[in-house]
């Protein structure tokens, strides 16, 4: 079975952000739980290694609950993986009972994409190869210019 392209509040389409993005289908209540963030559970050592020669090695569908284990939504995932990110956002994430909801932080208006901040970690050294890896094209005033947690540092930021 193929994975369902609305719900109650949401749709699946194309985005401005990247590829396809999940867009409100109705004005959607500041604190509403959107969508459940659905995969396969995976526990916390089992992160594939990641071929940085695959184009798509940087496409982040891998969600990390607070006891460490990884929620895979490449593997019997919901359209809940399509949420892009936002340095701006208009939704977040909570974990409830060891499932994660993208919920709404204010009211959404019908037919806005749903984003919320991934604040992705990367430890160690800044990595010059992060600013494309992760680059962020969110479009906001506020954008971070990258979808990590973390600042770009003072010394890379003439490359963005
Ligand atoms: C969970 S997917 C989001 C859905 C994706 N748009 C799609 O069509 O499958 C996450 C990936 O989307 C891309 N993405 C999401 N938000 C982005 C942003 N603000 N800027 C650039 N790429 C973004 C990145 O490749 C990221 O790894
Ligand atoms: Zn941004």
């Amino acid at each position: 079975m193929g994975i369902a392209i609305k719900g109650e509040f949401w749709f699946v389409k194309k985005s401005k952000v990247h590829g396809r993005g999940l867009f409100a289908r109705k004005d959607i209540p500041k604190g509403t739980k959107i969508i459940e963030y659905k995969g396969t559970r995976m526990p916390p050592d089992a992160l594939p290694d990641i071929d940085e020669n695959e184009p798509e090695a940087f496409h982040t569908v891998i969600f990390s609950l607070d006891s460490g284990w990884l929620i895979d939504a490449s593997r019997r995932g919901n359209a809940a993986q399509f949420a892009n990110h936002s340095c701006n956002p208009n939704c977040s994430t909570i974990e409830e009972d060891d499932r994660i909801y993208i919920i709404a932080e204010r009211k959404i208006p019908k037919g806005t994409e749903l984003v919320y901040d991934y604040h992705l970690h990367q430890t160690g050294p800044f990595q010059k190869d992060w600013l494309t890896d992760y680059a962020c094209h969110c479009g906001s005033s506020k954008c971070r210019k990258i979808m990590l947690k973390r600042k770009i540092p003072q010394k890379f930021l003439k490359f963005v």
